[in-house]
């Protein structure tokens, strides 16, 4: 094997620089077409390079292991292509087989899987056309974020992953332990001595950075995480994860206002980096959203292609509605008055996710941001509003997803957040630190949560969580 000649990924071959030039290629069987047309992936692009292999020059021990899935290396010179379909393929001189994969036992093979199946292959499921896309975009997703951040003035807070505190209060955390559950250590009481676990205390994974950023924001001024957030809910849905990532912006001297045009400026920044720098993903994943959606009856299927609609969320302002006025209309809908919502819709109620998407979906047609939400469905740090009812919450709903964003302004009245610690049940001993920065330098702050898998979705139109991140996590699924 000439190993002087350079390896060139498949992304730069399909242009017309290298022609004329000898190259080497490492990648991954697709297809072997005729007994000569070798299709490659190597990852670095959705398309193949097309090896043109000579069988007479071939020996016939590495002609019997192209197989779908084998990994192969091969030196070869690229020519502008003959046939049509692709730019450039490459001649090939010397072709070695690096791992072979018997075509019996290889579960990825070029026919059409259904997704439930490849999320059994999770491990082999990067192979395909669909998820090397869906996570080229997650990467292009996140570097938007980051870039979105970066350029807006925000420092990357790196909050805890291990904590003692439960921000959103819903107490679905996953306890982090190194006692020994066999023979646990008792007090006198008979609890679970926790002086004698790792921390000398009740330790668990986090639900969200926030509040450690806020402590951040309250000296750099504008701060964002960017990391993973664990929540033991039982809850089997296409939407939720119990290992998912989050991005939590948080900004001083700011109110519910100044959030709301964070999110909606956020979502739009990524949103056209996507469209623009991940256009041949997308392509792709736009074709396969027609083909899934074609046995679904029409009431079922998108209006308008991915992409249409993802540059439409761009091109129009969000609309704005606060709770209050979301119930009216979830009250005066169609499917409320013939009975067609599962849950209640009352005031006081939270929105369940029928409600969110009619209100997107049906409604609106677009997104959604919903404010002011009734004091008693969320959580202990959201800032009262004067009516002594709501709170200065902010949800973004989405088309198809519905929740993707959550956010408030913050409580900074230090006796107002003692009260909702007490009505909440939240010691304050808990959260002393927490309290501190209302006592010292207090101000007016705010900030929010992006789920990133529920951004991924809505970029990729991928229907179910489990499918944009690598290894799921889910009650009862911890594979890989
Ligand atoms: O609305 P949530 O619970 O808000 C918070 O955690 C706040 N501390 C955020 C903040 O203000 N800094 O979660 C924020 C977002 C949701 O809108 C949703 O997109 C996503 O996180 N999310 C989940 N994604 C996947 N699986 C789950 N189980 C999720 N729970 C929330
Ligand atoms: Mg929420």
């Amino acid at each position: 094997m000439d190993k002087a000649a350079k390896r060139i990924r498949v992304s730069e071959l399909l242009n017309t620089t290298y022609v004329g030039q000898t190259v080497r290629v490492c990648g991954w069987v697709r297809t072997f077409r005729n007994d000569r047309f070798l299709a490659v992936n190597d990852g670095s692009t959705i398309q193949n390079l097309q090896l043109v292999v000579e069988k007479d020059s071939t020996p016939s021990e590495v002609l019997k292991q192209l197989h779908t899935g084998a990994a192969v290396e091969a030196v070869g010179s690229l020519v502008e292509s003959q046939g049509g379909g692709q730019s450039t393929e490459l001649q090939v001189q010397e072709l070695r087989v690096l791992g072979g994969a018997d075509p019996e036992e290889f579960p990825i093979q070029m026919k059409r899987h259904s997704l439930e199946f490849l999320r059994e292959k999770a491990h082999l499921r990067f192979r395909t056309n669909t998820f090397g896309a869906v996570f080229r975009v997650r990467h292009v997703l996140q570097y938007a974020v980051h870039s979105f951040f970066h350029e807006r003035g925000f420092y990357q807070l790196h909050t805890p992953i291990i904590t003692g505190s439960d921000a959103e209060g819903a107490g679905e955390m996953f306890r982090v332990t190194t006692l020994d559950l066999e023979n646990l250590p008792r007090t006198e009481s008979g609890n679970v001595d926790v002086q004698q676990d790792f921390f000398g205390k009740e330790a668990n994974l986090t639900v969200s950075g926030q509040l450690e950023a806020e402590l951040g924001a309250m000296a750099l001024g504008q701060v964002y995480t960017f990391g993973p957030t664990f929540r033991a809910e039982n809850s089997n849905t296409s939407r939720h994860l119990a290992e998912f990532w989050m991005i939590e912006p948080e900004i001083a001297f700011a109110d519910l206002k100044d959030d709301m045009a964070l999110a909606e400026d956020c979502l739009k920044f990524v949103l056209s980096y996507a469209l623009k720098h991940s256009a041949e993903d997308l392509e792709f994943l736009e074709k396969r959203e027609i083909e899934a959606e074609k046995g679904l009856p029409q009431t079922d299927r998108h209006e308008h292609p991915l992409r249409t609609r993802l540059q439409a969320v761009i091109d129009a302002p969000f609309t704005h509605l606060t709770y209050t006025e979301a119930i009216d209309l979830l009250r005066q809908s169609k499917p409320y008055k013939k009975k067609k919502f599962k849950f209640p819709v009352e005031w006081g109620v939270d929105l369940q996710s029928e409600h969110e998407r009619w209100l997107v979906e049906s409604h609106v047609g677009g997104p959604v941001i919903v404010t002011d939400y009734p004091a008693g469905i969320k959580a202990f740090y959201m800032r009262a509003n004067d009516d002594g009812q709501t709170v200065a919450a902010m949800d973004v709903l989405v088309p198809g997803i519905g929740e993707i964003i959550g956010g408030s302004q913050r409580e900074e009245r230090l006796d107002v957040l003692k009260k909702k610690c007490a009505e909440f049940d939240i010691p304050e001993e808990h959260v002393w630190w927490y309290l501190e920065t209302r006592k010292f330098g207090t101000a007016p702050h705010c900030g929010f949560g992006m789920g990133f898998e529920r951004l991924v979705m809505y970029v990729t139109g991928m229907t179910n969580i489990r499918d944009v991140i690598p290894f799921p996590r889910t009650p009862l699924n911890a594979e890989f």
